[in-house]
């Protein structure tokens, strides 16, 4: 039985709060196991309940065996039944997602429960997610594996003629033939000017000889995600496409060679932005090196200039480097890593050495 709820008591403590309402997402499954999309928990030192509708009251009470499931009804809707379980525990200060609940049902539920929901959470329950057990590492694993055999497949199919949206699409059908869900985001394939935007959309355009196709893409396996990225070459490399392309090899496998417990998020991002702007291209690397991955595709910590989160043992952390050329090209690449006490296991396999297709 997943028995992840009990976490949300040392929240409860830090904000002094009464009782929590949890909005929906993946904060919801993780604290209760229930994957439907709709709902609501309410936990306090007293009880766990989740509040769903008649579309899912089956299957919440088979996922989440630590709740109480109470199904809503015409006469008695969210707001009613929370107002109804803030009042018997007598709760004064209730928590809730601030960066999750939308406004109108914030103002709703505050309205119905007494104006209680006081305790605005920011994103304290999804820290909560940050260090995974075995078993979540086992699925993850297991997503990125995935994600390394269509990497594999892809690169069977890939030449000259096939669309961005064609590749795209072969990427994705090959993962859900290999036990993916569903896709962990839309999937990206730049080919050509188009890899210099980051998270450009796949379009009509043409694969041709001398083109960087840029592939990320991941897919959600038992509700975990996996995020890898692979830049390739259609045809032969020229020196400079090969020399751009080992800038980002580089300032990727230094990251990761810096990277393990005991690190803040800010330093293994400096070790790679400081190789890309040594090497004159420091403007052209906007994004953050990486994030956290999960339940949801972007998760804390990150691995940013923003973030000084020190890194422990079962934090997973994408390492994600890249170039960007306006007009020119751009280059990727990202692993999804396990961080360690004394480094980090990679659970992509995938080769990073510049390959040239056909
Ligand atoms: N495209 C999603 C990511 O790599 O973060
Ligand atoms: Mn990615
Ligand atoms: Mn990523």
């Amino acid at each position: 039985m997943n028995l992840f709820y009990k976490k949300v008591y040392d929240v409860l403590k830090e904000k002094n709060a009464d009782a929590v309402v949890v909005s929906g997402g993946a904060n919801m499954r993780y604290l209760s196991g229930f994957r439907g999309a709709t709902g609501y928990l309410y936990i306090s030192g007293n009880r766990q309940v989740l509040l769903t509708d008649s579309r899912y009251t089956t299957m919440a009470k088979a996922e989440a065996e630590a709740f109480e499931v109470v199904e809503i009804s015409a006469a008695a809707g969210y707001g009613k039944l929370i107002a109804g379980l803030i009042e018997a525990d007598g709760a004064e200060r209730v928590g809730y997602e601030d960066q999750v609940m939308l406004c109108a049902d914030y103002a709703a539920l505050n309205e119905a429960g007494g104006r209680r929901l006081n305790v605005p959470l920011g994103n304290s329950l999804d820290l909560l997610r940050c260090v995974k057990t075995e078993e979540e590492l086992e699925l993850l694993a297991k997503a990125e594996e995935i994600g390394d055999l269509a990497f594999s497949h892809i690169l069977t199919v890939l030449k000259p003629g096939l669309t961005e949206i064609e590749v795209a699409a072969e990427l994705e059908y090959f993962m859900k033939r290999n036990g993916a869900e569903e896709l962990s985001f839309p999937s990206i394939v730049a080919s050509g000017e188009n890899s210099a935007m980051p998270h450009a959309m796949p379009g009509s355009r043409k694969l041709q000889n001398g083109d960087f196709v840029t592939m990320d893409f991941g897919c959600v396996y038992q509700g975990y995600c996996s995020d890898m990225t692979r830049t390739v070459m259609i045809g032969k490399a020229d020196e400079k496409q090969k020399a751009f392309y080992n800038v980002v090899l580089k300032a990727q496998l230094a990251a990761l060679d810096s990277l393990k417990a005991g690190k803040k998020g800010c330093e293994v991002d400096a070790v790679a932005r400081t190789i890309i702007a040594d090497a004159g291209y420091g403007e052209y690397f906007g994004h953050g090196l990486g994030h956290s991955v999960g339940l949801q595709i972007h998760e804390w910590p990150r691995l940013s200039p923003n973030d000084s989160t020190v890194l422990v043992p079962n934090m997973i952390e994408t390492v994600e480097p890249g170039i960007y050329l306006p007009g020119v090209y751009g280059v990727r690449i990202e692993d999804m890593v396990v961080v360690t006490e004394d480094g980090y296991r990679n659970l992509a396999h995938s080769p990073k050495e510049l390959i040239e297709v056909g």
